[in-house]
């Protein structure tokens, strides 16, 4: 009797570990990628275990649960957090049949993280208020007083943080401390989100604000005809000029390895990534997907060459803004 229920006990726990979900961090909204999830199951009949977080927290969970942790992938809105990650051991290095699939610019050094897309930071200016050649050619002239009164930001939000930690890592702590106290001079409005920020520069409530690109064209959508444009900074390689990659990682403990890759394989496919550029006007990490005719290139853009690791070293940052009464 006893030698039975060992047997049975063994068959259910092979089979379980057979049936066992792919286990999902994500720091991507349900709202967003949990349709891409679903579809992703039906097509391929992988069971997928999707733990929806921020993507700091998200983090921070796998780094405390270390080879203990059930993720099998990691699918962050900021790659900042998986160079936490891979720094940390806790990734493993991707084939090259995956990294290859996506531009060099999407691709973490050591091959451990890739992109699945991209967000630009952008002024948006109201064209009513201020023409294109009144606004500064780099960020560090965003702080000139001649912008006094003109200027919204948006404190909370993860990019703008992760701005600031990118412009203390190009910048150092002090001028980046300089910086911040001669925009604080320029009393600039601060909006709890971006998307109310854009909408405001729209209404000429402000000239202009700092955010990501995808908001305007989001409101766009609503709203088509609201004096509001993008504005990179002409300056090559200004630090204004930020491209925050969100991406995808597996773990160095799965025991998924053949489903983890062909859930990565499946972020940067076609259809995919056509839902990330279409419904959400990110740039895409396909080759073969073009960025929204909405959006501007890329290639127009001279980005800062940064370590995006650099942009999650967010504990001095949020040290920083509070000090300034910013948070
Ligand atoms: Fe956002």
């Amino acid at each position: 009797m006893k030698q039975y229920f060992l047997i049975a006990l063994t068959l259910f726990i092979t089979t379980s570990a057979i049936a066992k979900p792919l286990v999902v961090y994500s720091g991507r909204s349900e709202a967003l990628v949990g349709p891409i999830f679903e579809q992703f199951e039906q097509d391929t009949n992988i069971k997928l275990d999707v733990r929806y977080n921020s993507s700091p927290a998200g983090a921070t969970q796998l780094l405390q649960e270390r080879e203990a942790s059930p993720a099998d992938v990691v699918f962050l809105q900021e790659t900042s957090y998986l160079s936490v990650l891979a720094n940390a051991g806790l990734l493993q290095e991707l084939p090259n049949s995956l990294l290859d699939q996506v531009p060099e610019q999407f691709q973490e050094a050591q091959g451990r993280w890739m992109g699945t897309s991209a967000r630009a930071r952008v002024l948006a200016y109201n064209t009513n208020l201020i023409s294109e050649d009144e606004l500064p050619q780099s960020l560090a002239e965003l702080s000139d007083p001649k912008y006094q009164g003109k200027l919204g930001w948006a404190p909370t939000n993860a990019s703008f943080q992760a701005h600031i930690s990118g412009l203390r890592a190009l910048w150092g702590d002090e001028a980046t401390e300089q910086w911040l106290e001669a925009m604080i001079q320029n009393q600039p409005t601060a909006y709890p989100k971006n998307a109310v920020q854009v909408s405001a520069a729209g209404t000429g409530e402000i000239a202009i604000g700092w955010v990501n690109h995808y908001y305007l064209h989001r409101l766009q959508q609503q709203q088509p005809d609201l004096p509001v444009k993008n504005y990179s900074f002409p300056q090559q390689g200004d630090a204004g000029n930020m491209l925050m990659i969100v991406g995808a990682a597996i773990t160095k403990n799965t025991d998924n390895q053949a489903q983890a890759e062909m859930l990565l394989n499946y972020l940067v496919s076609e259809p995919v990534q056509w839902r990330f550029v279409n419904e959400v006007f990110e740039y895409p990490a396909s080759k073969n997907v073009a960025t929204h005719p909405d959006v501007a290139s890329l290639d127009s853009i001279e980005f800062v060459e940064i370590d995006q690791g650099s942009l999650a070293d967010i504990g001095p940052t949020l040290e920083l803004l509070k000090k300034h009464g910013l948070l």
